[in-house]
């Protein structure tokens, strides 16, 4: 069967399921099923018996609200291929915000100043930062096991020079020049009202922010304010940006907040020189 021709009916089933975004994740699966690029996609590759087969559970699995990043095991972020695991939060294009913020930093310091990436998960802001800026030495750190090892393979991988270490917070790193994190924020109460693809699939530990979702962004800052670290550029939540600044002006930082694509304030940005 024609590629895009199996993509439409299953675009039918997916948006008859409520499913977002149908007709681009139908030609995920189907990409992925037949092991096709985009060219040969829109070229008219057709699906073969094993590929229609390998479709169909792909199909049944999103039926089910696995998240399609998990089926396909990749995530475009920032212009590059990430895998994901389900140990790993799916990265948001929201989140390429923290990048660029990080990025403006760095390029107004010389030499290599060291940038560690709190909560890397599958290394996507830490590795993006490494390759856009082969200058930084980028650290990623994450209290999960599991996670800092896709960060790692996708540093392996993508050719970026990332070390990534295992820990809490700041808690195994030595020294930073810039800070940047998008840690747990939803609140606990809410986790379980989120939709399935993000409740029953994406690990709580990188969802939990804890009683009013910002417990450990204000801890990590306090970290930041013990430690002199100079600049944190933190992603927040829905209506979280007011009470962040205030915490970071509280501990003596300068705040800044950057608003992302939907016009919702997500980066405060503490300043302590
Ligand atoms: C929202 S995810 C973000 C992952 C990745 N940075 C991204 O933007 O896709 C938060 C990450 O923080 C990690 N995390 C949770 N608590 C942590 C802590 N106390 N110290 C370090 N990392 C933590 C989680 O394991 C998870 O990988």
């Amino acid at each position: 069967m024609n590629a895009r021709a199996a993509a439409a009916r299953v675009a039918a089933r997916l948006a008859e399921a409520h499913i977002p975004d149908a007709a681009f994740e139908a030609e995920l699966l189907v990409r992925a099923a037949a092991g096709i690029s985009r060219t040969a996609y829109f070229a008219g590759a057709c699906l073969d018996t094993a590929a229609l087969r390998r479709l169909d559970e792909l199909v049944e699995r999103r039926l089910r609200r696995e998240p399609a990043a998990y089926l396909i095991g990749r995530r475009e972020f920032y212009g590059r291929e990430f895998i994901v695991t389900p140990a790993t939060l799916i990265p948001r294009p929201e989140t390429e915000i923290l990048v660029e913020c990080a990025l403006e930093a760095s390029d107004e310091r010389p030499g290599r100043p060291t940038v560690v990436d709190v909560g890397t998960g599958c290394g996507c802001v830490a590795i993006s930062l490494a390759l856009e800026r082969p200058r930084l030495r980028v650290i990623g750190t994450d209290v999960s096991a599991a996670a800092a090892a896709v960060a790692r393979e996708n540093a392996r991988r993508l050719g970026a020079r990332v070390d990534v270490v295992v820990g809490d917070l700041l808690g195994a790193i030595r020294t930073a020049d810039l800070v940047v994190a998008n840690l747990p924020y939803i609140p606990t109460a809410e986790l379980r009202e989120l939709e399935p693809e993000l409740r029953e699939w994406e690990p709580w530990v990188a969802l939990d922010g804890g009683p009013t979702g910002t417990t450990l962004i204000e801890r990590l800052l306090e970290e930041c304010a013990a430690r002199r670290v100079p600049f944190a550029a933190v992603e927040v939540g829905f209506g979280q940006a007011a009470a962040v600044k205030r915490r970071a002006e509280a501990l003596g930082a300068r705040t800044d907040v950057r608003r992302d694509l939907a016009d919702i304030d997500r980066v405060v940005i503490a300043r302590w020189v």
